[in-house]
């Protein structure tokens, strides 16, 4: 067996990376400055343009011009997810075609890898699906909807990931695919996410506050149940199987995966936030106690799956410390929207993978590579609280 890797240093927290970006009055002009460029709006047309703006339920337009930016956290996101583009098959996969061709994995190491690729398949094609139909479609400010297809082209790269893996490790996909639609803890949770998408592809009038509801049920559902809460286990086991050196391709594509995950619940948490402010009547004690419900039965869900995953101890971790992982998850999306938490698990059990998720930028080929692909952002700049 493979020694326990040194975890990768931990990295200061550091303040999220400022929207590069300036507003300010010159006679009959407003004046934008970001990226070195200056733009200049006539100020009574901005006015009411980002006046009229809404997340739901304002004009509609062709283009997708952000400014006169109304909501520039959507593009702060947005920046920060450029920043951190990656390209999966840049992954050297050599040492896991070694370790996955020669025996040197335990059996339930591998079950972890397969069911790894046998959940992400459908789960990472759901969200963009899900993102693109339900979500995308019904938002009319400009800044949210560009964000949003960032996040769902995000997706695209994380399905391309898996094919990676899967010619890389020559896993036969017909296979894969059959044995893991028949897992009963994965049916459930695709059911559960999915529930409610038909009607809300079909065009739902939002300004009824019924409809509105379903809307931001979905957002919740997507970003803060499943991305949320219940990627988080497997992303773990596989990550801790990253740390033992075992599977370190995947583990580096999941690495990044991860990353992209903790914008996407950062996105989503925001335009939750704004839909809510905007349409007040949406959050009744009623509503948050549904998605408090809502996410309860998530969890219930990705505890079946973690079992299923798991069903004894191993990769270094126990079984119980991994459901706490998914109480412990699902209680800091609650509590970041402002909703009471469900249980008792307070502290992470494996305070590690905020380390494992930080990059260090010298440590091989690969990193280096991205390294190369980031612009004017920095994986540092991430803040702490979008990790995780
Ligand atoms: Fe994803
Ligand atoms: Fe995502």
């Amino acid at each position: 067996m493979n020694a326990i890797a040194e975890p990768v240093a931990p990295v200061a927290p550091t303040t999220p990376d400022p929207l590069d970006f300036a507003e300010r009055q010159d006679g009959r002009f407003v004046v934008y400055e970001f990226r070195g460029k200056t733009f200049r709006l006539d100020r009574e047309k901005a006015r009411a343009k980002k006046d009229a703006k809404r997340v739901i339920n304002g004009p509609r337009t062709p283009e997708l011009n952000v400014l006169p930016l109304k909501y520039p956290e959507a593009y702060r996101i947005y920046k920060q997810m450029k920043a951190n583009h990656w390209e999966p098959d840049v992954i050297d996969m050599t040492k896991d075609c070694t370790q996955w061709n020669s025996g040197a994995l335990k059996p339930k190491e591998r079950w972890i890898i397969e069911m790894g690729v046998g959940y992400f398949s459908s789960a990472e094609g759901i969200v963009g699906d899900s993102v693109l139909h339900a979500i995308e479609d019904n938002l009319t400010a400009a800044e949210l909807k560009h964000a949003v297809l960032r996040w769902i082209a995000e997706e695209s790269i994380h399905m391309d990931s898996l094919l990676h893996i899967i010619g890389s490790l020559d896993i036969d996909q017909d296979e894969v695919t059959a044995k893991f639609n028949d897992i009963p803890s994965i049916r459930a949770k695709n059911e559960f996410i999915t529930r409610h998408m038909p009607e809300l592809k079909r065009g739902l009038d939002l300004t009824v506050v019924e409809n509105q509801r379903k809307f931001a049920k979905a957002l919740f559902g997507i970003t803060q149940v499943m991305e949320g809460t219940q990627f988080y286990g497997l992303f773990a086991m596989i990550l801790s199987l990253y740390r033992q050196n075992k599977m370190t391709g995947v583990g580096q594509m999941f690495q990044y995966t991860l990353r992209d995950e903790s914008n996407h619940i950062a996105l989503g948490r925001y335009l939750l936030t704004e839909l809510i402010r905007e349409n007040p009547l949406i959050w009744t004690a009623e509503f948050r106690e549904e998605l408090r419900a809502f996410m309860r039965e998530g969890v219930a869900l990705e505890k079946d799956f973690v079992r299923d995953c798991l069903p004894e101890d191993g990769v270094g971790m126990t079984q119980k410390e991994f459901l706490d992982y998914v109480d412990y998850n699902a209680d800091r999306r609650l509590t970041s929207l402002g909703l009471d938490p469900l249980g008792t698990v307070t502290t992470n059990p494996f305070p590690w993978l905020d380390e494992v998720i930080f990059l260090k930028k010298e440590k091989n080929f690969f990193e280096t590579r991205v390294t190369e692909y980031q612009t004017s952002g920095s994986v540092k700049n991430t803040a702490e609280d979008d990790l995780v």
